[in-house]
């Protein structure tokens, strides 16, 4: 079965809000360094209303991801779709009136608000950037926002310092509804914050999933987070997907030898404790630790193909080129 028949949600759904298909990104080298593969052949659909979770250690590729999809950073190949239109091949005013439809909601609340801004200026802006209201009106969507993500009207006229890092994050989700938008993709929408705070923060995500039928592409380091948010989850290694299935499928019944390696690693805070686990993994998985091949086994899968997509479950589904053959030999937890 092809990837894109593969990820294509189960039956009787409605159009997918966002659907991409091989989408890359390839940043060339700089003097001296060596071209990287940030992003490579991503499929997935995301669904009305629904969340797909992103999962995968630093410097996987799920920023870059999220800006390729967003149109704010140039893929090398593949497609994105919004609500039905092609992104990648659009004229800049077509794709600047798109944008309204799609918004980011960056991880760091302390630098992604203007300090010299009153926080009804930080409102205001999206929406006459978008003609989104008449200006008789500003006041009045900008109070409505502020409500919107429980924050009081009267704060429109304080600056982002006199805020908390929870109420600022709370501000950037406002500025992002301001549009109303179909899609957001969130990237470590929480990660900054102390875990009371990351708690509110999600709470007030999925309520506002829920009264706005919004579509999400959660990004996270944090798998518990992510259980909580995703409808789906997508397992992202050195730029490719090597898992996808439902947030059940994928945490109680990981197919992929990555998948299970992160789930295992989840009660792991403790960095040296992480190293460890890595240290005493497989020697298959030990490269995890360097700059090793392009597959969890080492195998470099540049040059020979795609991996094939092989199907576990209805809509669940890990990428090995050398599956089954080597995964039946490979840890599970450890
Ligand atoms: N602007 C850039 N130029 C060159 N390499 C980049 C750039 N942005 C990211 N990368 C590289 O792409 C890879 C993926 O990075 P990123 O998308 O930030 O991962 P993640 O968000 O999963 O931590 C990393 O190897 C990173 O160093
Ligand atoms: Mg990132």
């Amino acid at each position: 079965m092809s990837a894109p028949e593969m990820l294509r949600p189960p039956q009787d759904v409605p159009q997918p809000v966002l659907q991409v298909r091989d989408l890359s990104v390839l940043f060339p080298a700089r003097r001296g360094g060596v071209a990287v593969r940030a992003v490579e052949r991503l499929s997935f659909d995301i669904a009305p209303g629904q969340t797909l979770g992103l999962v995968g250690q630093s410097g996987s590729g799920k920023t870059t991801a999220g800006r390729a999809i967003l149109q704010l950073q140039k893929a090398d190949g593949g497609s994105v779709r919004l609500l039905g239109r092609e992104l990648t091949t659009m004229r800049a005013g077509e794709l600047r009136r798109m944008r309204r439809h799609m918004q980011f909601v960056q991880q760091n609340p302390y630098s992604s608000l203007h300090p010299r801004l009153t926080i009804g200026q930080v409102l205001s802006e999206p929406l006459q950037v978008h003609r989104a209201v008449p200006a008789n009106r500003m006041r009045e969507r900008v109070a409505e926002l502020l409500e919107l993500v429980n924050l009081d009207p009267a704060m429109m006229r304080r600056y982002p310092h006199e805020f908390s890092g929870g109420q600022r994050q709370r501000v950037v989700i406002a500025r992002a509804l301001a549009v109303n938008p179909d899609f957001l993709v969130c990237d470590e929408p929480v990660s900054a914050l102390d875990v009371r705070t990351q708690a509110q923060i999600v709470a007030l995500l999925q309520s506002l999933q829920e009264r706005l039928k919004l579509s999400y592409l959660f990004i996270a380091h944090d798998l518990a987070i992510v259980r909580e948010m995703a409808h789906r989850v997508a397992v992202m290694f050195r730029g490719r997907i090597v898992e996808m299935g439902t947030a059940d499928q994928v945490y109680e019944s990981p197919g992929h030898p990555y998948t299970r390696l992160l789930l295992d690693a989840v009660p792991v805070p403790d960095p040296a404790l992480q190293r460890e686990r890595l240290r005493r993994a497989p020697p298959d998985m030990r490269f995890l630790e360097g700059d090793g091949g392009g597959c969890i086994f080492g195998l470099d899968h540049a040059g020979a193909g795609t991996a094939e997509w092989h199907e576990l479950a209805e809509g669940h589904g890990v990428s090995c080129r050398y599956w089954p053959q080597k995964a039946a030999s490979a840890p599970g937890h450890i």
